[in-house]
C-alpha cells in the first residue's frame, strides 16, 4: 500500500491514468483544449518543466512506463521539422 495524494490506497489496488485527464491541467493555460503550440515558446523554465512532466504522462509512469519514449520523442520532434520543411 502507500499514500497518493493524501489518499491511503491498500496494497494490490489497481492505479491507472486518464492520459487525456493528464493533459487538462491549468498548467497549460485557460485554452488547453486549443492545438496552440507556441504555448511551449514562454520564457518560463518552471512552468514548460511541470508542462513537460504532465505531458511524459501520456507514457505512463513507475514499472510500466513506456520504453520507447525518446525513440517516439526523436521521431515526432523529427516529423515536425520534416513537415514545416516542405
Ligand atoms: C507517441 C508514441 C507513444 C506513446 C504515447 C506510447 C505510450 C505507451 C504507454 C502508455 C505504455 C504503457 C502501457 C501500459 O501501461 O500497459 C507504453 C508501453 C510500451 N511502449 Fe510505448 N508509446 C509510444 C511509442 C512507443 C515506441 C515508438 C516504442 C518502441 C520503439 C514503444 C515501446 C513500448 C514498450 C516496449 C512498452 C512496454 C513497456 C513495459 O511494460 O515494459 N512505445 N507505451
Amino acid at each position: 500500500g502507500d499514500v497518493l495524494g493524501g489518499y491511503n490506497i491498500p496494497g494490490g489496488t489497481f492505479i491507472g491514468i486518464n492520459s487525456k485527464a493528464a493533459q487538462l491541467g491549468d498548467v497549460f493555460g485557460a485554452d488547453v483544449e486549443a492545438f496552440r503550440p507556441e504555448r511551449w515558446l514562454v520564457d518560463d523554465v518552471e512552468r514548460v518543466t511541470l508542462m513537460r512532466r504532465d505531458l511524459e504522462l501520456v507514457f505512463n509512469y513507475g514499472s510500466t512506463k513506456c520504453l520507447g519514449m525518446t525513440v517516439a520523442c526523436m521521431e515526432m520532434n523529427k516529423v515536425v521539422f520534416e513537415v514545416r520543411g516542405r
